[in-house]
């Protein structure tokens, strides 16, 4: 299947949307005293008519080795240029600046997951010291410079944002995949992204037991030689100094703890390379619906800027703030929330090693109440998580949050009542911020001092950015006309990806083709950015985001590939052909459902269905595990062979399957549905009723 938007003839646009109007709730006085955008006179700075110049206030947040000569360079239209001329360093940006105003500043505070292991707070001025020191390895040591790539998998530990940190200095660029994802999927982003350098760690801590991930190691630097990319170095971190956590064998020659290594590079500085705004400071991965991830490849200085602005107005980040985002940093909002935009301000950012509700659903308040913390970011599968095992905790510990982000689904009007009443305990303002991996930072979301909230909507546009949404046939659909369409970007912004990791004309397909006006045109209006998100726009111009139009399954606000899962189950030879489905979940938004067909000679059995669950773990990783394999005779299918995906998406969600009389094989959904159905009814695992959009994105999965 090609993986070009105009392909994609999903048709969200058809469908009426109806819901409830929620309230509105206006951010609590004492935040808007304090916010740090209290003054209406920003949306004049950011209008249309200042667009571009009004980013220049985002730039003028950093500091530069040499002053941009254009803001917006759309000469290679849509591969866009940001402050083209201008010379920066990240990594000079988000800890020298403030090492050398306020050494002694708490930078990070790291929090083990085991809660009798000790909390680290680092300074600025240590921070310094060891991305330093870190860095004069990396390119003394790993022998790397200013252009390489370099992959890191590494769970929640602050030696993971020293590593990014480490490589910004040098202009090297890293590509950080996701510490839970399998060596396989590791080593394929290895090759795809060219590293001859992997960095690791031996274990870490996830929900009481210590994790093997330096097997990991071995799984990628094999895959990757499989796919014709040689390992020559991996370093890796020690959860604990000197002690070894995994059982596998170090290679000899090949394999280096960095705790022994880094001794020689004591106290050695590392002047931070003076780089374009335009070189790229990292790739980060994501899955598209084809097999093959895409490395979003994003630029220093337009990115650096855009996070620093954003993390600034709305995540009301001051320097005395202690702000704790409980995201990975393996995914774009550690990236972008975590570790630039937070550092890059001079706050302190807290990073928890584990999962939030070890051992116990109180876990996140403790640890707000013993460090202070006051603003708070999570996504909506974990506040899911939070309330049912512990609706009453929030009251139990003295904290205070002055404002809180959700991030990553759509969330539930209830389940945001309950982040604002018990987690917020109706105190502070909230962001439900909308944005994607390749957008490098916000695009919808309240102004928290100056925009109310409203329960289930991400609010409009953030400062600069124009969202519109668009029919198929490329007709604006107004807002207030309750019909919902393709939210697209109409104007590039600082923090858009640059393109995809060696594959441009993938990154024109998939973001750009479907609404360019003109393939040859210069002028950024010609070239509305297609988010792939299905969207309505209420009368006040609030977006209320309804979910992917693509073949991708938001799993806990991480992006699966229908593709990908599909070729991993592919990978059990008895499998003949497979097909990946959502299922509406109640904590976890959506999750997987794998349907599989055999080849001849092959009975379905339990063991069957394990193999493909293992398969899929190791192509891609634990998070990606299905709710259930679903062995079936045969898929049903258009006469032209295609499985029709929406067929089974409706058995498996318990919705009407709509009319099939036109397939192949008409007579093969009713067994299924049967099969299926009764067997979740028996596991007492049927859904509850769904929604109108949740029924409309079921009836029209993978529609092409
Ligand atoms: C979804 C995560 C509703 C959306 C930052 C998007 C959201 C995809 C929201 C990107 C939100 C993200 N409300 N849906 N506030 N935030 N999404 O690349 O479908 O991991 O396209 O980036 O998550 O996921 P990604």
């Amino acid at each position: 299947m090609s993986d070009n938007a105009e392909t994609q003839e999903v048709s969200e646009s058809q469908i009426a949307v109806h819901w409830r109007e929620e309230e509105y709730f206006p951010p609590p006085p004492a935040f808007v005293q304090q916010a740090n955008a209290s003054d209406p006179a920003i949306f004049e700075r950011f209008s249309e008519d200042k667009f571009p110049d009004c980013f220049t206030e985002y730039a003028e947040l950093l500091t530069w080795d040499k002053p941009w000569d254009t803001v917006l360079d759309t000469s290679n239209a849509p591969f866009w240029r940001w402050f083209v001329g201008g010379k920066l360093n990240a990594s000079y940006n988000c800890v020298d600046r403030h090492a050398a105003a306020n050494p002694d500043k708490t930078a990070i505070i790291w929090v083990p997951e085991l809660e009798d292991d000790e909390t680290l707070y680092i300074s600025y001025g240590e921070l310094l010291r060891q991305v330093n020191e870190f860095a004069a390895l990396l390119s003394d040591y790993a022998g790397l410079k200013r252009g390489d790539r370099v992959t890191l998998h590494m769970p929640m530990v602050p030696e993971l944002a020293v590593t990014m940190l480490a490589c910004a200095r040098l202009g090297v660029v890293h590509s950080q995949v996701f510490g839970g994802f399998s060596g396989n999927a590791c080593g394929t982003r290895i090759a795809d992204s060219g590293s001859r350098v992997l960095i690791t760690m031996d274990g870490y801590y996830r929900a009481g037991s210590m994790q093997d991930h330096k097997v990991k190691a071995d799984e990628a630097v094999a895959e990757a030689a499989r796919q014709g990319q040689h390992v020559d170095q991996v370093l890796i971190w020690r959860r604990r100094e000197g002690e070894y956590q995994s059982q596998t064998p170090i290679v000899d020659g090949r394999d280096f703890f960095v705790d022994e290594v880094i001794g020689k590079y004591a106290g050695q500085e590392v002047t931070p390379v003076s780089l374009n705004a335009t070189d790229s400071l990292f790739l980060m991965y994501t899955s598209g619906t084809t097999g093959r991830p895409k490395g979003a490849q994003h630029s220093i200085g337009g990115y650096l800027a855009y996070v620093t602005g954003t993390a600034k107005y709305y995540q009301d980040i001051h320097p005395d703030d202690v702000y704790w985002c409980l995201a990975d940093i393996g995914w774009i909002t550690g990236h972008s929330y975590i570790v630039y935009g937070p550092l890059s301000l001079g706050t302190t950012t807290v990073i928890y090693e584990g999962v939030p509700n070890y051992p116990d659903g109180g876990r996140p308040w403790r640890i707000a109440e013993k460090l202070g913390v006051n603003i708070f970011h999570t996504s909506p599968t974990s506040i899911r998580m939070l309330r049912k095992v512990g609706p009453e905790e929030p009251f139990k510990y003295h904290y205070h949050f002055k404002h809180m982000t959700t991030v990553g689904e759509p969330i539930e009007p209830e389940v945001w009542r309950w982040y604002y009443n018990f987690v917020g305990k109706s105190e502070a303002a909230i962001v439900d911020t909308w944005w994607q991996t390749e957008t490098g930072g916000f695009l919808g979301s309240t102004l928290p001092g100056l925009q109310p909230m409203k329960p289930g909507s991400c609010g409009p546009g953030v400062l600069g950015v124009y969202p519109v949404i668009y029919d198929e046939d490329g007709n604006e659909v107004p807002k207030g006309s309750g019909r919902a369409g393709n939210i697209c970007i109409r104007n590039p912004w600082p923090g858009i990806m640059q393109t995809v990791w060696g594959q441009p004309e993938r990154f024109i397909d998939v973001y750009y083709r479907k609404y360019n006006r003109d393939p040859n045109s210069k002028d950024w209006h010609d070239w509305p950015y297609f988010c792939g998100d299905g969207a309505v726009q209420a009368e006040d111009g609030y977006f209320r985001i309804l979910g992917r139009v693509d073949d991708v399954i938001n799993v806990a606000g991480h992006r699966l590939g229908t593709k990908e899962l599909e070729s991993a189950a592919l990978t059990v030879p008895e499998v003949a052909e497979a097909a990946a489905v959502p299922v509406i979940d109640d904590i976890r938004g959506r999750m997987v459902e794998m349907y599989v067909s055999l080849k001849p000679g092959y009975e379905a059995s339990p063991e069957m269905e394990g193999k493909v669950v293992t398969a899929i773990e190791t192509e891609i990783g634990k998070i990606a595990r299905p709710k259930n394999v679903w062995i079936v005779p045969d898929m049903p299918k258009t006469r032209s062979g295609k499985i029709m995906r929406r067929v089974i998406a409706s058995v498996s969600n318990f919705a009407d399957v709509g009319d099939v009389t036109t397939l192949a094989n008409p007579e093969v959904v009713e067994g299924i549905r049967q099969h299926v159905q009764r067997t979740k009814v028996a596991k007492g695992d049927a859904p509850r009723e769904l929604s109108e959009t949740e029924l409309a994105e079921i009836q029209a999965f993978g529609d092409v």
